[in-house]
């Protein structure tokens, strides 16, 4: 095999800021789903990508749990080359030697690119010589490999990190966010890696935590909650990572994953004051199997007080020793800075009066610590997409 070219991997690529939750969300799930493994210390190719030794099972493992990556990659070639031909030359080397034989003849694919500012060609010009190089060195191994844009037999991720351009296999397809219970929207929906982040770094425990999100639009951080408490699979059927229908992987993933903690029975509430995103909630819900798991509720959080929010969950057999408090509040495009300033100073008196509990918030405007009051225990920059952000907690 060309030494050097040829790499073997598993990439998960996430949020800027999250390879600490994103390499303990591994580490727990590889625990549970298997005795006989220990991973390694993974490495790191920039702030938000984790690079461990590649094992079918456990890219099958992290390509149907992984709740916090937003993509799931296996590694297959790098190459430092900055131009074209060399980067041609360097492809074909480590195709036309590659014995793995994770291509298989009349297999179809295609390409994307992302990051390649430091390149000196465009994405497109990267995606012909990729595509290139990997039909060419698969024919000088007798594998005849096509392109097919919209229904390939899988799909390559082209990304730089510094100097090394890395072609990889995308195992889900398709961004991990991309769930596929998300049948209807707010007007600005959390990504769903990114309200598993937000709850991870909120420590959010299902044992013990009673979980209001009290601005739920869509149901998002509630929905991931539950998902994340029962340890489904990220997918909703009838989707699946687009690994389950390629070897080595498929054997490792099952038509119905199962729930690794499937008898976890959260308490989430998920209140907003627009009534259409109770039953938007509601939908999303259901398409996401946890009916039953949340509470959907249609509240102006001004209304609502830590009383009222234990009995709710009393009534529905749902106490718990500690309270969390985890949201997304509304962030300005479409409000008036003195309402929406107005609005995070009523948000900060009133999550004061849950006596004990903690809060958690992404943000993505400055105004909203000042206005809120009080000291964040933990602030940390956290993007939402585009926007900068921050993830603050506070002991109430
Ligand atoms: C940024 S969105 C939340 C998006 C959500 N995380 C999701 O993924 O769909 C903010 C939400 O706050 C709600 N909201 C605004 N003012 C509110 C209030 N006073 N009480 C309750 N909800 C409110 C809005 O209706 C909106 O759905």
């Amino acid at each position: 095999m060309k030494e050097g070219i040829i790499v073997d991997d598993l990439r998960l690529i996430g949020i800027p800021g999250t390879n600490k939750v994103m390499a303990g969300e591994f580490s727990r799930l590889v625990r549970r789903a298997f005795n006989d493994v220990k991973i390694k210390e993974p490495a790191k190719a920039g702030l938000g990508a984790l690079i461990y030794p590649f094992e079918p099972r456990l890219a099958a493992l992290a390509v149907t749990y992984h709740r916090t990556a937003s993509r799931v990659l296996r590694g297959l070639y790098r190459s430092e080359a900055k131009r074209l031909e060399p980067l041609y030359d360097d492809l074909l080397a480590g195709v036309s030697a590659d014995t793995r034989g994770w291509f298989k003849d009349g297999m179809t694919f295609s390409i994307a690119v992302s990051n390649v500012a430091s390149f000196e060609a465009g994405g497109r010009q990267i995606v012909g010589v990729v595509k290139n190089a990997l039909v060419d060195g698969a024919k000088m191994r007798g594998v005849s490999l096509s392109v097919d844009p919209d229904n390939p037999d899988f799909r390559l991720d082209v990304r730089m990190n510094e100097d090394t351009l890395t072609v990889a296999m995308d195992l889900a397809g398709r961004p991990m966010n991309q769930r596929g219970y998300r049948t209807d929207r707010g007007l600005a929906p959390l990504r769903e890696n990114l309200a598993a982040v937000l709850l991870m770094l909120a420590r959010y425990d299902s044992r013990f935590d009673l979980l209001l999100d009290p601005m739920a639009g869509s149901g998002t951080i509630a929905i991931e909650a539950a998902l994340m408490a029962r340890g489904q699979a990220v997918w909703s059927p009838p989707r699946a990572p687009m690994a389950k229908n390629i070897e080595p992987y498929s054997e490792f993933i099952p038509d119905n994953p199962p729930p690794l903690f499937g008898d976890a029975a959260p308490a989430i509430i998920a209140s907003d004051i627009d009534k259409r995103m109770k039953r938007v909630t509601q939908k999303n819900m259901e398409a996401a199997g946890v009916e039953g798991l949340i509470e959907p509720w249609c509240a102006d959080f001004r209304s609502l007080d830590a009383e009222m929010v234990k009995e709710r969950a009393k009534s529905l057999g749902l106490e718990r020793e500690r309270g969390l408090i985890v949201s997304n509040p509304p962030y300005g495009e479409r409000l008036d800075p003195d309402d929406l300033n107005g609005l995070y100073s009523e948000l900060g008196e009133w999550a004061r009066t849950f006596k004990g509990w903690r809060a958690a918030f992404i943000v993505a405007n400055t105004d909203f610590e000042a206005a809120f009051g009080g000291r964040a225990r933990i602030k940390k920059p956290l993007s939402n997409g585009p926007l900068k952000g921050y993830f603050l907690q506070y002991d109430l």
